[in-house]
C-alpha cells in the first residue's frame, strides 16, 4: 500500500466519516479529516521525480485500480464495426456548418447495437476542424432544432439547445460531435441487456463480476470507439478531439480521458461524485447514495466504499492527474452543491501536481477562485453563477480554453 502523507482538510471533526452518510451533507465543518493517497508514490512507497517515472511507476497503478475498483473493467472480446453515412449537408445552420449522421453498427454474431453520431463541423475551418465530442442525455435531435438531424429518441427537437451554443463553438472554429448515450449504455436500471454489453457476453446482473463495468465504462467505451471513426473521417482533426461531459457524462468523459490517450484534452462540467469531485470528502451526493440510486453506473466493488470512504485506496484527484499532461478543465456551479464544487477546485488542484512534473502549470492558487472567474492555465477551474447545467458561459470558457492549450 501507499504511505498516505497527504493530510488535509482538519476542520476539527475527524473521522465522521464512519457515520452513515445517507443523507447529504452540506455543513463544511462536518467534512471529515482525510488523507489523500499522494500522487507522486506508487503502490511500493518509491516516490516518483520525473514525468517519465510517473508514467513508468505511477500511472499504470492507478489506472488498474480505478478500473478494478470504481468505474469496471470492458471485458476483452472481438466484434466488427461498420460505418454508414447517412446524411450530410454542406450548407446546413444557415451555411455555417457541414452536418454529417453516421451510423457505427457494432455486430457480434446475429447482434447489432448501432449508434448514430451527429456531427457539426464549422464551415470557415479550411481543411480538418478540432471538434469537442460528447454525448447528449436524450437524443441527437435534443441539441438543435435542425429538422435534419434524425431523432434517436421521442423528445422534443431543440429541448437541450441552451446546452449545446452550436452558432457560438462553430465561430470559434470548433465542431461539435454528439451520441444519444442511452444508444450505447441506456440510462436506467434496466438498461445492461440492451446496452453494446451484450457484445462482450453480459446480458443480465448474474453475468457482472464484482469489477465488471456497467454504464459508465460503457458510456467511456462508446466514446473511445467514435474516436476511432473520427480517425477516419477527413474533415476532423482527430488529433484535436476534446472530450466533453456534463454532469454523469462528464464523469464518463473523465474516465475516457484517463483511459484513452488519443483525447486531446477532457472538459468535465459539473460531473461530482464519481467525477472530479473527491469522495472522501462526502459533501453533497456520496458514494453510498450513488451506488445506491444508480446501482448500474459503476462496477459492483465501488459500493463497499459507501460510508465507509476512509478506506478508499483511491480518490478523484488521480483520475485527474490520469489526464496530465493533456489540457483540463474542471468546472462547477455555485448552487449545485450536490456535485461538491469546493472538493471538485481542490481534485483539480491537487492533480496539478502531475502536471507541473511535465513542466505545466495547472491550479496553483490555495483558496477556492471567485464566482466566474477561472483559475489556472493547463489544468482550469471555474465556478459560475447559478443552478447544476451547462451553460453558454461555461462554453465560452472551454473554448477559449481549447484555443489557449491545443496549439
Ligand atoms: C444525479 C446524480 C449525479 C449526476 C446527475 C446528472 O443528480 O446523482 O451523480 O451527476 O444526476 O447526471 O445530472
Amino acid at each position: 500500500m501507499k504511505k498516505i502523507i497527504v493530510c488535509l482538510c482538519l476542520l476539527g471533526v475527524p473521522f465522521l466519516s464512519a457515520v452513515a452518510q445517507t443523507e447529504a451533507n452540506y455543513d463544511e465543518s462536518k467534512v471529515p479529516a482525510f488523507i489523500l493517497p499522494p500522487l507522486l508514490v506508487n503502490e511500493e512507497g518509491k516516490r516518483v521525480t520525473s514525468a517519465q517515472e510517473w508514467e513508468r511507476d505511477c500511472r499504470p497503478e492507478i489506472l488498474s485500480l480505478l478500473a478494478d475498483q470504481e468505474y469496471g473493467v470492458m471485458p476483452a472480446g472481438e466484434f466488427e464495426t461498420r460505418y454508414e453515412v447517412m446524411a450530410t449537408n454542406a450548407k446546413a445552420l444557415g451555411g455555417k456548418a457541414t452536418s454529417k449522421q453516421v451510423k457505427i453498427t457494432f455486430k457480434k454474431g446475429y447482434l447489432e447495437r448501432p449508434v448514430v453520431i451527429l456531427m457539426y463541423l464549422p464551415n470557415q475551418v479550411k481543411g480538418k476542424a478540432p471538434v469537442f465530442m460528447g454525448y447528449n442525455f436524450g437524443g441527437n435531435q435534443t441539441i438543435h432544432p435542425d429538422p435534419e438531424i434524425v431523432p434517436t429518441s421521442e423528445r422534443e427537437r431543440g429541448a437541450a439547445q441552451s446546452r449545446w451554443p452550436l452558432d457560438k463553438i462553430l465561430a470559434a472554429g470548433y465542431g461539435v460531435i454528439t451520441v444519444d448515450c442511452n444508444q450505447v449504455f441506456p440510462d436506467n436500471p434496466e438498461g445492461l441487456p440492451k446496452s453494446v454489453m451484450r457484445l462482450f457476453g453480459i446480458q443480465e446482473e448474474a453475468d457482472l463480476q464484482p469489477n465488471t463495468g456497467q454504464a459508465m465504462s460503457a458510456w467511456a467505451w462508446g466514446l473511445s470507439r467514435m474516436l476511432d471513426y473520427l480517425q477516419t473521417d477527413p474533415q476532423v482533426d482527430a488529433t484535436k478531439v476534446i472530450a466533453i461531459g456534463h454532469s454523469r457524462l462528464g464523469k464518463a468523459a473523465l474516465w475516457a480521458g484517463a483511459q484513452d490517450t488519443r483525447f486531446a484534452a477532457v472538459v468535465s462540467n459539473e460531473s461530482g461524485c464519481g467525477g472530479a469531485a473527491l469522495s472522501k470528502r462526502a459533501f453533497g451526493e456520496t458514494i453510498d447514495i450513488i451506488t445506491t440510486k444508480f446501482p448500474y453506473w459503476f462496477c459492483k466493488n465501488f459500493k463497499a466504499y459507501g460510508n465507509n470512504e476512509e478506506t478508499l485506496p483511491f480518490d478523484q484527484h488521480e483520475l485527474l492527474a490520469l489526464i496530465a499532461p493533456r489540457p483540463l478543465y474542471v468546472a462547477s456551479a455555485e448552487e449545485d452543491r450536490w456535485a461538491d464544487p469546493r472538493g471538485e477546485f481542490l481534485s483539480a488542484k491537487y492533480a496539478s501536481e502531475v502536471y507541473r512534473l511535465y513542466g505545466y502549470k495547472g491550479i496553483t492558487t490555495e483558496e477556492m477562485p471567485q464566482v466566474n472567474t477561472p483559475v489556472g492555465q493547463r489544468v482550469t477551474y471555474h465556478i459560475r453563477t447559478g443552478k447544476h447545467d451547462i451553460t453558454t458561459y461555461d462554453w465560452e470558457q472551454y473554448l477559449r480554453f481549447a484555443v489557449a492549450n491545443l496549439k
